[in-house]
């Protein structure tokens, strides 16, 4: 059988799916169009791929070879799901292995715009810096502050353990309400009107999945629900944000600053952002550590090598 894994992703992982089958790896960049998918669909009983591959019902349907997709993260927006259990192709994710990883970065990004790291780090670097002045680059202090989590999953979990221990007060928004133990633990409140949630807080963590219902949920509106000084971090996906209107917010100052690690139109980034006052912009590196990089490998290769070795019901990670 043939695996295509759609770009140099990680050696450990395509040793292992080589010691099974034919490995074939795609150059980098040649696989994020539809067309080349639906080709690949015809020549591969597997692939890997990674978040700029569309998978969708057209790629899904070229053919009656593809088995199953070990998908290389855990956000599979890219993916037709509904199409793939028409096709009886088999997905996979890479689930709770990036959550420390993601979560830690989420934290950096808070912290970095709350404190205002990277324009004092530039005042600095250019120069300006005549010694210590009373209101040099002062900032919101985690510590007591209110954050408000939309998405309590594993990763906004993640994330609101770490602030919990900053000493925050959390608030969440969530399409269902999380477990006791988690409000027990972190002295989390429910939050069912995300406006509400909105208004109370200092900084707004996003960790919610990419779907139809979520796209531009945070919008022009929802943005002027939050306090002047408020932090606005998003390490999920980008459409999820209206960048446009985030970037017109900072521009007038009606938020306090920004932490992005993803973007609407990766690569692309809004011309406004890039110039937005307080903005920390990350190149989505979430999940971007040694450690996370090779789990995801592992469970990605494990369940192509399940599936295709018929003991799909042992594979834990099958989203489809
Ligand atoms: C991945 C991510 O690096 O897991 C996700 O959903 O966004 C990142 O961790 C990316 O999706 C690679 O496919």
């Amino acid at each position: 059988m043939r695996i295509l894994i759609t770009e140099p992703l990680i050696q450990s992982a395509a040793d292992k799916l080589k010691e099974h089958f034919d490995v074939e790896i795609g150059e980098r960049g040649s696989y994020y169009n539809e067309q080349a998918m639906i080709e690949a669909a015809t020549k591969f009983d597997g692939i890997m791929t990674v978040l700029s591959n569309p998978v969708t019902e057209n790629v899904l349907k070229a053919g009656d070879r593809l088995k199953v997709i070990g998908h290389y993260g855990v956000g599979y927006n890219n993916i037709d799901t509904d199409a793939a259990r028409e096709q009886g192709i088999r997905i996979s994710n890479t689930p709770d292995v990036l959550t420390d990883s993601t979560a830690e970065i989420a934290l950096s990004l808070l912290l970095s715009a709350a404190r205002q790291t990277n324009p004092a780090e530039k005042f600095l670097r250019e120069g300006k810096f005549e010694g210590w002045a009373p209101d040099l680059f002062v900032g919101l202090e985690l510590h007591g502050a209110t954050l408000g989590v939309l998405g309590m999953g594993r990763i906004g979990e993640g994330l609101a353990r770490r602030a919990k221990a900053c000493g925050m007060n959390i608030l969440y928004h969530n399409r269902s309400r999380a477990n006791k133990k988690v409000e027990e633990e972190l002295e989390a409140a429910y939050r069912p009107d995300l406006n509400q949630m909105l208004e109370e807080i200092d900084a707004l963590s996003i960790h919610c999945p990419l779907t139809d219902e979520t796209h531009h949920l945070i919008n022009e509106e929802r943005l002027n629900l939050m306090k002047d000084h408020a932090i606005l971090v998003n390490t999920a996906r980008g459409p999820v944000v209206d960048e446009a209107a985030l970037a017109r917010a900072l521009h007038e100052g009606h938020l306090g600053g920004a932490g992005l690690d993803v973007f609407e139109k990766e690569p692309k980034v809004h011309p406004e952002l890039l110039t937005a006052p307080n903005t920390v912009l990350l190149p989505h590196i979430g999940s971007a550590t040694y450690k996370s990089r090779k789990a995801m490998g592992d469970l990605a290769a494990n369940a192509i090598i399940g599936v295709l070795n018929g003991e799909a019901e042992s594979v834990p990670n099958l989203v489809v």
